[in-house]
């Protein structure tokens, strides 16, 4: 079995050009943290194009556990909150399933409620590391007892009468800041989180927009971010941008397949998320903005992208891994169609996601024919250029959505297909990824 159903293999084969419009699915991150902050408000928000994957699903499901109305009518979801501090104690134990965004940032808003929930996960998920947010949530007075080294199922004692905290990040995490001023909210007096890296600021925005005081003073050193406790939160209505790490799967798609010209409509630009399609564009990539505009406070363009015969290796910046974290699998598949070496350092972070991104994507490319050099934390793809990788492997997922479509997109220009062992995952973050990549003209299908 899969993360929520059964193994899915799938395959994809070299095709001859990408065409048409690409309407990728809402913003993971930005869908987790609507539903959430609807928990936290009392009255009703409203969300159009709320991600409808697996990830964002099993937090609707959470937050009604801890005493929200959630329901979908017609297009919108209407979520019916408690009211900040205000979290009841779920009866049974809570599933996040595959979703690291999803328990880290419930953990971070039920801490201050004083409640005791038990949360759980799949395989990947109950392996990942959650001490970064027990650590920072004790500071509040909430209690853990979780597994060896924190890990999932872990109880959480929540605190009553919380008072707000200092906290320096110790890695460049969203999740952890997340989850620090979403415990906050409850807490008495000013939560401060510093970091030392800008990762992704939809927490913050939001926050905002619902009322909350969230102020983040930039310094040569670090950005501090400064929340008032116990705001007066306001229900939203809240149009979900689409997700620019879901674009980069039919973008880099586009860019590697002879014969590609796809436009990715109404993507999210925000600096904090867009590294990947600055990179692109340094190797060489023919990637252009249309109609670029700003809506909802967040930048946006329509993206288009060519097939591009003429990648070169570049060294990405250390600075920029943050905002384009969760796309550096499908960037070293990009890195295999170019000439020379792509350098990937200060990439820690990868080795803790739904997998180690670093070993499972060295794993797959080296059966598929491609030299990987890696340490700790870098990694160093050989390219071979256009027309020379071979493909003709069969690749591990390790119940990890975005290695699932990397390599599906790797095998529609590899001279030889790529096997997945299972593509059931991709449904966690993309659930149309199939229809919508066939759509396209991408030769790509399940193994009978
Ligand atoms: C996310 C933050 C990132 C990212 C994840 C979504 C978020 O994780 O990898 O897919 O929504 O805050 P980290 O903050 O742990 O780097």
């Amino acid at each position: 079995m899969s993360a929520h159903g059964p193994v899915i293999p799938m395959i994809s084969r070299k095709s001859s050009g990408l065409n048409g419009t690409a309407h990728v699915p809402g913003d993971k991150s930005i869908s987790h943290r609507s539903l959430i902050l609807g928990a936290m408000t009392k009255g009703e928000t409203k969300v159009t194009g709320l991600l409808e994957g697996q990830d964002v699903l099993d937090t609707a499901k959470a937050m009604q556990a801890f005493g929200a109305h959630v329901e979908k009518k017609g297009e919108t979801w209407h979520v019916e909150g408690v009211g900040v501090g205000a979290f009841k104690e779920p009866d049974q134990v809570i599933d996040c399933g595959n979703s690291g965004t999803g328990v880290r940032l419930i953990m971070g808003a039920v801490a201050t409620s004083p409640i005791t929930a038990t949360f759980t996960g799949d395989a990947s998920l109950n392996s990942r590391p959650m001490a970064r947010i027990t650590d920072p949530l004790a500071l509040f007075g909430a209690k853990s007892y979780g597994r060896s080294k924190g890990r999932l199922p872990l109880t959480l004692v929540g605190a009553a009468g919380a008072k707000g905290v200092r906290y320096e990040l110790p890695m460049a995490s969203a999740q952890v800041k997340s989850a620090v001023l979403l415990a906050g909210l409850a807490a008495e007096g000013e939560t401060v989180v510093i970091e030392k890296t800008a990762t992704r600021d939809h927490s913050e925005r939001m926050l905002n927009g619902f009322g909350a005081s969230v102020v983040t003073e930039v310094t040569n050193e670090a950005r501090i971010i400064t929340l008032q406790g116990q705001p007066e939160f306001k229900p939203q209505t809240i149009t979900v941008p689409r997700d620019p790490s879901s674009a980069a799967f039919p973008v880099c798609a586009a860019i590697i397949t002879e014969g590609s010209d796809i436009l990715v409509p109404n993507i999210g630009l925000n600096p904090t998320r867009a590294g990947i399609f600055t990179t692109l564009k340094e190797m060489g990539a023919d990637l252009t903005y249309e109609n670029m505009r700003e809506e909802g406070g967040e930048p946006m363009a329509d993206l288009r992208a060519k097939f591009s015969p003429n990648l070169k290796g570049i060294t990405v910046p250390e600075n920029r891994a943050a905002s384009m974290i969760d796309e550096y699998p499908v960037l070293s598949v990009v890195a295999a169609f170019a000439e020379g070496k792509t350098h990937m350092p200060g990439v820690h972070e990868l080795r803790v996601k739904e997998s180690d991104r670093i070993d499972a994507m060295a794993q797959g490319l080296r059966a598929a024919g491609i030299t990987v050099d890696e340490g700790e934390d870098w990694w160093t793809v050989h390219g071979r250029g256009f027309g020379d990788v071979p493909g003709g492997a069969t690749v591990e997922t390790f119940l990890d959505h975005r290695i699932a479509m990397s390599f599906m997109v790797m095998g529609l220009a590899s001279e030889k297909p790529i096997t997945l062992s299972d593509g059931g995952p991709i449904a966690t973050s993309f659930p149309i990824f199939e229809p919508l990549m066939a759509g396209l003209g991408a030769d790509m299908a399940r193994c009978t």
